[in-house]
């Protein structure tokens, strides 16, 4: 058969990039070609999201647009990630030009699912999980950057919060080896890549089943130990995404103030400052816990930036509610904010509640705490001009082709006026102007 070529589309968060990167991998493996556009690829192949009700819908909208998009042969598309994991059969019944519907555990076997729709199945399904053993190899050549790369330490989630269709769509935790961690690292860092970022829904809670690859690192819990062993690679930089409150243990403070390869960033969602509503969603601690592990990022000798997700309009917030989470926002002086409306989600417990905040109200509440954030942040980013930041650079600002733009250790976007050379390298920039999302700079 002639070589295929295949176009992925990414929707959502870091673990989707990461699998969009591995199925890339087998593609390629397996003599398939890799194409930037869709507009003449042979296969289509959507990677969705379903965290909240608009992620999911625009699947859908992206299938028909694809379909009338095209005017001679149609692409052969196939539905793969969160969105087929949950929906499976009936896709093929809401888009009945889809061919393909493959889950969350199926990246491996995507080349092969290909060849059977080709062969002339239609209709080809799979919602099985990972093989055992199964490798994350992924080659440089398809990362999502050449410089920062997504290494997936722990899948799933066990935690089930009342909101949350993770638990659903990505099944119970599963742990990577440390050794096969490290032994990623030290390659991309042979290969040239300048930051890693440990992925996974909640980071902290990292426990394989071997301790292979721990040996000889100290630390509270089997994540801190990984960062220590991560960090020993001499990788120049390491991040790590995304933390969960009660298992966020201070001893991961203290690895980043070992380690200055261990960046200054904590991403630690909260999602409200009320603790009754806390509880309805099953968080597992109060407004008190979570301030204490902010002091305790807060506290510590290395300046960690702490950025935080928030949902509004939870089934039963009342404004009082809300304005508890107002007043944490304000405490918690956040570098940044994601801030979502409450999305009702088929088959997890707060779909059973009633939904008693309007959908205006729900806006009103989104614009009340992002008008909050942006004061909060601009003060935050207004502090950083005068001063010098590290940056890596990581390629060309959307704006202008003689800028550049990369993250500091603290990950913040920085643009700063140099030329191509400089990227990929960690450079110094002196901070002269800040934005809302960003910071501008001069390089030293
Ligand atoms: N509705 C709104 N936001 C949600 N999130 C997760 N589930 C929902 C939902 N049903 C948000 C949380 C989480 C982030 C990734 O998405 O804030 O931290
Ligand atoms: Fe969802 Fe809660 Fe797990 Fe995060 S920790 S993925 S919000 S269930």
């Amino acid at each position: 058969m002639s070589k295929l070529s295949v176009h992925i589309e990414t929707f959502g968060c870091q673990m989707n990039v990461s699998d969009s990167e591995q199925v890339a991998t087998k593609l390629r493996e397996h003599g398939f070609e890799l194409a930037d556009a869709d507009a003449s690829a042979d296969v289509i192949l959507l990677n969705t999201c379903s965290i909240r009700e608009k992620a999911e819908q625009k699947v859908f909208r992206r299938v028909n647009e694809i379909k009338r998009g095209r005017a001679g042969r149609q692409p052969l598309v196939g539905v793969l990630g969160c969105v087929a994991q949950l929906e499976g059969e009936s896709i093929f019944n809401s888009s009945p030009s889809v061919q393909l519907v493959a889950g969350t555990g199926a990246a491996d076997r995507i080349p092969s699912l290909l060849d059977r729709v080709r062969g002339g199945e239609s209709r080809v399904i799979d919602l099985g999980g990972r093989e055992e053993g199964a490798d994350f190899e992924i080659s440089p050549a398809v990362r999502h950057s050449k410089h920062v790369a997504f290494v997936p330490i722990i899948e799933g989630c066990n935690k089930f919060c009342t909101y949350c269709i993770v638990p659903y769509s990505r099944g119970r935790e599963r742990s990577r080896t440390a050794f096969e961690i490290v032994e990623d690292v030290e390659k991309l860092r042979a290969d040239g890549f300048k930051e890693v970022q440990l992925i996974g829904q909640n980071v902290n809670s990292y426990r394989p089943r071997v301790e292979k690859g721990l040996e000889g690192f100290s630390g509270a819990t089997p994540f801190s130990r990984l960062l220590r062993a991560v960090a020993s690679t001499g990788m120049t930089r390491v991040k790590f995404t995304t933390s969960f409150p009660r298992d966020f243990h201070a001893d991961i403070v203290k690895a980043i103030e070992e380690y200055e390869n261990l960046c200054n960033w904590v991403h630690l969602p909260v999602q409200s400052g009320n603790n009754r509503i806390l509880r309805a969603m099953r968080r597992g601690h109060k407004v008190e816990e979570y301030l204490e592990r902010v002091a305790a990022v807060k506290n510590s000798r290395r300046e960690i930036s702490l950025t935080s997700d928030i949902i509004v309009g939870f089934p039963g917030e009342t404004d009082e509610e809300f304005e508890d989470t107002l007043r944490l926002a304000e405490k918690c002086e956040f570098h940044g904010l994601y801030i979502f409306k409450y999305s009702e989600r088929r088959g997890t417990p707060a779909a059973r509640l009633k939904d008693d905040v309007t959908k205006d109200e729900k806006t009103r509440r989104f614009l009340s705490l992002e008008n909050l954030q942006m004061a909060i942040q601009s003060k935050v980013y207004k502090d950083y001009v005068g001063r010098m930041v590290e940056v890596l650079a990581e390629g060309f600002s959307a704006r202008s082709d003689s800028d550049l733009k990369g993250h500091t250790t603290c990950n913040k976007v920085v643009n700063f006026a140099a030329s191509p050379e400089f990227i990929g390298k960690v450079v110094r920039v002196r901070v002269t102007e800040a934005k809302a999302h960003s910071l501008f700079g001069q390089l030293l």
